[in-house]
Order: C-alpha cells, then structure tokens, then sequence
C-alpha cells in the first residue's frame, strides 16, 4: 500500500494506472476510520481494478471551529485498517496547504436549492466547502468512479448535483448506511460519546424506524411533531431537526404523492456530540 502525500505523486499515480489499463475508483473520507467507510472501500475494491482512499480533514466545510479541532486524527490507526483489506489500495493524506496553498478558502456553488435545507441550514457554507474539496479531489484524481455514503444524503445528492453540472466524467456510486448492533449509523463522532450518551444514542435509528413505519398512516407533520416531542422529553437530547423530505429534490414535503420517494432526516446533539442519520420511508 501506497502513502502518497503530494498531487504531483498523486498525477503519477493516475498515469502508471492508466497506462495498465486499471480502473481507478476513489473514496474520499476524512479519516478516523470505520466499518462504514471500510463498507465503501470493499465497494470500490470490488467494482475497480485500483483504489485511492483519500484521509483529508477538510478545514473549509467546518463551521464550528471547535468541531474541527475535536476532529478525531488516527492517520496511523486507518493506514492498518485498510492494510487488513484485500486488493490494491494507495492512501492520499496531504497537509492542508497541499491542497489550498495559503488561501484556505471555499468557491461559491449554486446547488440549486438542495443545501437550503437541513445540513445546508444549520451548517452555513458547510457544502461550499464538501464541493471545493471534492471537485479538487475529483479533477486531481480523475477516478472513473468516485463512491459516498448514503449516511451524508444530503452530501450525495449534492455532490451527484456538482458532478453533472461541472461535466465532471466520473460515476458516483451511492453506498447504504452502515450501523452498529443497536441500529446506530457508525460515525467517527461516536467516539467522543459518553458511554451512558452512546447507549442513547440508538433512540435515533428508533425514531427514524417509528417514521418510517408509520409514514402513511399518519401525516408527514403529525408524524414531525411526535418524534420532535419525544426528543424534547429527553434533556440529554438537543433536536436541530426532523424532517421528511422528498429524496430527490430535498424539499420538506406536506403532502406526500404515491409515485415519489420519500426519507427521513434527522440532526440532534447528545451532549455536545452532534449525529445525524437519515432512512429511505418508502
Ligand atoms: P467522512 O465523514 O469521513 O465520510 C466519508 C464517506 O464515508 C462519506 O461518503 C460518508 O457518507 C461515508 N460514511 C460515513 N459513515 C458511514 C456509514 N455509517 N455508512 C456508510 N457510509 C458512511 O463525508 C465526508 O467524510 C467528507 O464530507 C468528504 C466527502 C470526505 C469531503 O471532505
């Protein structure tokens, strides 16, 4: 396994891999690695002849600064993680510099609505700064597929949105939420939970199984203001939102139609760890 530090060895890299006539699939991550990112890179590997897992932190899509700096760093832990996997892996993980040079700053994006709502609401320039980062790492790497997971929905569909828009050739591959035993989405913010917090932290998963179960019984605001109330009742629980949206356009929905797909979303603070999930409701 290869660790590469630079783009200039990252544009060798994507030359020597052409040049044997691989396929090259990449899995952009922020590191502190788990089951749900190594879920991504056995995707990759399997649909692609080569892999590059990038293990970036990506200052600019961080509005809480304290967030960033709590940011779990565990470079040497991931690298033997995905040592232990199967097939030809290379790891990019430049310095900040590497990738910004002295202006660490975002472009602006016009996603057409989708970062209105939701993450886009609550974390402002949260997805200019997801969009730099990909686009960079996209037009650098030149993957012929590039894999995301379901886990930061709102993260895809933006990134599929920037793709298509920028004509950028690369086919990206959704991937379905990985979670641990008691219905949690593993997350490298788990780690910073309490273990009386961690425990709690599963009523997420079960309030988004309550929507979807009841999603057509009841309406999509009843169920909203169910949910929203049983977060209440729990002081260790802070909700941002709940929100049932359309799966395609994001948008809050009132009246649900028979032929669309709907999910769930749903931002909460346990303590001052903050999670997120999200679940396909038909
Ligand atoms: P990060 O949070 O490290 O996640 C990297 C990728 O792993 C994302 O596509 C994310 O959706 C996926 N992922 C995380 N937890 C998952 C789970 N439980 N099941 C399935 N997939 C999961 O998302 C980012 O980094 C950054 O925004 C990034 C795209 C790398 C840009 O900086």
């Amino acid at each position: 396994m290869k660790l590469l530090k630079t783009k200039g060895e990252v544009q060798l890299l994507r030359a020597s891999v052409r040049d044997s006539g691989n396929s090259l699939g990449l899995v952009p991550t922020m590191g502190a690695l788990h089951q749900g990112h190594l879920h991504l890179v056995k995707t990759a590997l399997s649909e692609n002849d080569e892999v590059l897992v990038s293990i970036f932190v990506n200052p600019t899509q961080f509005n809480n600064s304290k967030d960033l700096e709590k940011y779990p760093k565990t470079l040497e832990e991931d690298l033997n993680k995905l040592q232990s996997l199967e097939g030809s892996i290379h790891v990019f993980a430049p310095e900040v510099s590497e990738m910004y040079g002295e202006e660490v700053r975002s472009r602006n994006y016009n996603f057409e609505g989708l970062d209105k709502f939701m993450e886009g609401a609550f974390r402002k320039g949260h997805f200019e700064g997801v969009g730099t980062i990909v686009e960079n790492l996209l037009r650098l790497i030149l993957p012929d597929r590039a894999y995301f997971g379901e886990k930061d929905y709102q993260q895809l569909q933006i990134i599929r949105k920037l793709v298509s828009e920028r004509e950028i050739p690369v086919e990206i591959i959704p991937c379905p939420i990985i979670r641990e035993a008691d219905g949690l989405a593993m997350s490298s913010r788990n780690r910073q939970l309490t273990k009386r917090l961690r425990k709690k932290a599963a009523f997420i998963f079960k309030s988004l199984k309550k929507a979807q179960l009841e999603f057509g019984t009841k309406s999509a605001v009843e169920l909203k203001e169910e949910i929203s109330r049983a977060y209440a009742e729990d002081p260790d629980f802070e909700l941002e939102y709940f929100e049932i949206s359309h799966a395609e356009s994001l948008k809050p929905v009132k009246r649900p139609r028979k032929n669309e797909k709907y999910r769930a979303f749903v931002a909460a603070y346990l303590g001052e760890v903050r999670l997120i999930d999200n679940i396909a409701l038909n």
